[in-house]
């Protein structure tokens, strides 16, 4: 099936609007010109006006994954006391990451589709002192459940010991309430193909004042991933090494659209989107794993019926054009997540569940597709955010 005709709705690619993608077919350019400079710095403000920050944003070529590894490299030494917040699969890739370079990490696991308690995490933290870092995810998208970010990073920021704050926020960043310097944020990290509506290939981590002096007696082995050498080329509006030039391109519109929405639009959108989509799926009888209170605003996971096998009703998915995504290890095969962040639109979201509702009939479930959608169209109508004057 040509990817124009399928409703992509993995949390990740995103869609990407036909301006991003005409951005991207620009001619090259010299990434130490000034054209290139200029493009560097405005998507650096950018991404700083929306996360909240006066910290340096940088913008690094390749996937999330090697930025939460810049992240560890950048301000840890071997043997360093970590604690790794873990409620999902993307809470064990940090923790593994930090392990793998020697931090010497404890876990402080929340069961999968939970997310972490804030007085718990303190209990901890004080009865445990004391660590060098807390490694924090705010959107698991395995599990579809917000952490609450904002008073998990209070918990962090009076915990003895005074740890460093670090955060995955690759799937939540853009879409939701996010505010760096005033949460005590000290280091995040995000991705391109998020909700910034860029192809895959750019990382970005914003590091705070405390993030940078911890860079500066981090002993943990780094060249590519040195942030330090970025922030100096970064300077002079360049990269050490050769960028993701047409990805920049592209991402430079995407970042640009979320400003003119923004900031508050975007958000109340992506939660009004969200609720919608949870309406819909529980409309066609699927229980959500995430309670309402934990609920993601980019994506949305559900359980699939008991005896509905996973690989079969993909491919029918898939075969009338719908492209979800499904459960990552342990929870392969139990699961369905919806992603819906970056360009969403209630019209994209109710096919979406309409296909998933024609392919459960064709499954042998009962399901009314007609009232879910209706049902969607008015939790989104009733959240509808005001449009901007
Ligand atoms: C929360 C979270 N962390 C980390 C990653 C890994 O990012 P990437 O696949 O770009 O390496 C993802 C990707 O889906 C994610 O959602």
């Amino acid at each position: 099936m040509p990817a124009m005709d399928q409703n992509l709705r993995v949390p990740g690619p995103t869609p990407l609007p036909a301006e991003v993608r005409e951005a991207q077919a620009a001619p090259m350019i010299d990434h130490r010109g000034t054209e290139f400079g200029e493009m560097l710095r405005e998507i650096s403000a950018n991404l700083a006006e929306l996360i909240g920050t006066r910290a340096d944003v940088l913008l690094l070529t390749g996937s999330g994954t090697g930025a939460l590894e810049a992240a560890v490299l950048n301000t840890l030494s071997p043997g360093d006391r970590v604690l790794a917040v873990t409620i999902g699969a993307f809470g064990d890739r940090f923790a593994k990451i930090a392990s793998a370079f020697g931090a010497h990490v404890e876990r402080f696991e929340v069961p999968w589709g939970e997310a972490a308690e804030p007085p718990a995490l303190a209990e901890h933290l004080r009865a445990n002192p004391p660590y060098r870092a807390v490694l924090l995810t705010h959107n698991e998208t395995s599990t579809g459940v917000t952490n609450p970010l904002r008073e998990l990073a209070g918990v962090v920021r009076s915990a003895p010991g005074d740890p460093l704050l670090l955060v995955d926020g690759i799937s939540g960043l853009g879409a939701m309430p996010f505010e760096m310097d005033a949460w005590g944020i000290d280091l995040v990290v995000s991705a391109s193909q998020k909700a910034w509506m860029g192809s895959p290939g750019i990382a970005i981590a914003a590091l705070g004042e405390r993030a940078w002096s911890a860079n500066e007696t981090a002993r943990m082995p780094r060249f590519y991933w040195d942030l330090a050498e970025a922030r100096n080329w970064a300077e002079k509006g360049q990269t050490p090494w050769t960028p993701a030039v047409s990805v920049l391109f592209g991402l430079r519109v995407g970042v640009r659209r979320l400003v003119a929405e923004g900031r508050e639009q975007t958000w109340a959108k992506h939660a009004a989107i969200a609720a919608a989509v949870a309406e819909g799926l529980e409309s066609l009888g699927l229980r959500l794993v995430a309670a309402p209170q934990d609920r993601s605003s980019t994506v949305t996971a559900a359980w699939l019926p008991d005896g509905l096998e996973w690989a079969p009703f993909n491919a029918d998915m898939r075969a009338r054009g719908l492209v979800v995504a499904g459960g990552q290890g342990a929870w392969a095969g139990r699961i369905l997540r919806f992603g819906h962040m970056g360009v969403i639109g209630i019209d994209e979201m109710c096919d979406a569940v309409r296909i998933l509702g024609e392919t459960l009939a064709e499954h042998g479930r009962t399901t009314d597709v007609p009232a879910a959608v209706r049902a969607m169209r008015e939790v989104f109508e009733a959240r509808q955010p005001a449009p901007v004057a």
